[in-house]
């Protein structure tokens, strides 16, 4: 087909969807800009966006929250006695599992990092507190260390956006991978979705460019099948896949115990969970409708829910999401060739574009819609997930805003802390002012351990540590 019949085509169709503004331009565009506009035009699925406009964009209440619902039920982090063998037998199956090169780690980095107003994509950014190692390092530097201890391949997966997939990239190549062997390194970009207009229509933002976003992290579900990543894990056996996002320094990348309570109770699809610090703290509840684990949005969840307290003084929906999972390589598989599809979830937003006349708009009050899926929302598709609480002060120190809470200054306060509680474990006395508050700064390489049993082990390499060091172990 040439390009006029191409052209002529695209009009009809966005005709009688009530789009065609996208080819407004055309008579000014180039020849390049012009196959460029009808190839975004073809990847839009218009009868689909038609609903999107209908039930989401336009509707004030797009999505149904659940009224009937329990809180879910969950692993405690440390074992009731009637369970400690449990979590004995689920170790070693993780461990097993892991040195049968059998797990794989997958950092969803598509995000834009708007809120830490750091100009580049987010893994690029310096967080530990002596080294100053950044995020895509320290993990890098995590994923090496497993390795060396299983003695096995652990391929690291990375989803990226296409606002910050060719700067990730140039990042990878410049540091040499950190150290990782090229052939266990696989990065995609994950799928965009369309920006509108309140009133429906799809936004441009330029004459030949549609205005898109990344279509969320549950964009990975579909972009892991799409990439070729799931195909390359069934080639290596990969069949657990360690979700994690790139904002959490402490995460722990891969965590035998979790991944074998995830597999010794067949699951397809698992989370980690925190205990939240209030009952309303920003963060997705774990709650089980129809008998199967739902994340429910912390603002969908009534507040005389939220603040329901059990017997014994405990909240009854006392679980927050943290985004970490393990997932089932064949749950994504089978999901993909099933023809999923996840809620969309709608954010009003500023959103640069231009007009009829061709002149950039830049929004000071919101102006359109942004449409996202969500990883969690995959967890009701799962016959089977289990829930593993984690511990803040070990395992959550996320780097999101410039200041303040969840800030790099907070994170590295937090690591910071770990690192003390596990050295005081194996025996070393950490210098504290008079208000209790730490007088030394600590960082401790995932070379020398990512796990605390691991720095016990290592007791006799540990230094003596003064008051108002700077202590980097590795
Ligand atoms: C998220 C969770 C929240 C959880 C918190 C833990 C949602 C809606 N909320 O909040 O329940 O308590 O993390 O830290 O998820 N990303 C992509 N592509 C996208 C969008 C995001 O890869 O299109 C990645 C980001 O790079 C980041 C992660 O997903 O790694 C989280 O995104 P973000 O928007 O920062 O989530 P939060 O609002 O912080």
């Amino acid at each position: 087909m040439d390009l006029r019949t191409k052209y002529e085509a695209a009009k009809t169709t966005l005709g009688t969807h009530n789009q065609q503004h996208l080819l407004n331009f055309w008579q000014r565009l180039d020849e390049n800009q012009q196959k460029s506009l009808i190839e975004q035009i073809n990847d839009l699925d218009l009868e689909k966006i038609d609903r999107w406009i209908k039930d989401v964009v336009k509707n004030p209440e797009p999505l149904e929250v659940p009224t009937e619902f329990d809180p879910a039920p969950y692993y405690p982090a440390l074992p009731m006695p009637d369970m400690e063998q449990k979590y004995a037998l689920a170790l070693e199956k993780g461990r097993n599992l892991i040195r049968e090169g059998k797990v794989a780690a997958f950092v969803v980095a598509g995000g834009q990092g708007t809120r830490l107003g750091f100009d580049g994509p987010k893994g690029d950014f310096p967080v530990t507190a002596v080294k100053n190692k950044t995020l895509f390092r320290l993990f890098a530097e995590s994923i090496i260390a497993v390795s060396q201890k299983y003695n096995a391949a652990i391929p690291w997966y990375i989803m990226t956006s296409p606002l910050n997939h060719l700067d990730t990239v140039e990042i990878f190549k410049k540091n040499h991978y950190f150290g990782l062997n090229p052939a266990d390194f696989f990065i995609f970009q994950q799928g965009t979705l369309p920006n509108f207009a309140f009133d429906g229509e799809i936004l441009m933002a330029d004459k030949d460019t549609i205005a898109q976003s990344p279509d969320g992290h549950g964009g990975s579900l579909r972009a892991l099948y799409r990439s070729g990543a799931v195909e390359d894990m069934k080639k290596r056996g990969i069949e657990y896949i360690s979700y994690f996002q790139i904002d959490n320094p402490l995460v722990k990348v891969i965590d035998p115990l979790f991944i074998g309570l995830h597999a010794i109770n067949n699951a397809q699809m698992s989370s980690k969970a925190l205990k939240k610090n209030s009952p309303t703290e920003k963060v997705g509840n774990f709650c089980l409708v129809n008998d199967r684990v739902t994340v429910i949005e912390y603002s969908d969840l009534p507040d005389e829910q939220a603040n329901r307290i059990n017997p014994d003084g405990s909240l009854v929906f006392e679980l927050g999401s943290i985004a970490i999972h393990i997932i089932n390589t064949d749950f994504v598989e089978s999901l993909n060739k099933e023809g999923f599809s996840l809620p969309l979830h709608k954010a009003i937003k500023k959103i640069a574009h231009i007009d009829y006349e061709g002149n950039q708009v830049e929004p000071k009050e919101p102006n359109g819609v942004k449409l996202e899926t969500f990883v969690f929302d995959a967890l009701p598709l799962a016959e089977k997930s289990v829930i593993f609480e984690t511990l803040r002060e070990e395992e959550f120190a996320p780097v999101k805003n410039a200041t303040g809470v969840d800030s790099a200054e907070s994170s590295r306060q937090l690591q910071i802390a770990r690192a003390a509680a596990w050295l005081e474990l194996a025996g070393v006395k950490i210098p504290r002012k008079a208000d209790g508050s730490l007088d030394c700064v600590i960082e401790i390489a995932p070379s020398f351990a990512v796990e605390k049993e691991e720095i016990v082990k290592n007791k006799n390499r540990l230094p003596k540590i003064n008051p108002g060091d700077k202590v980097y172990i590795d």
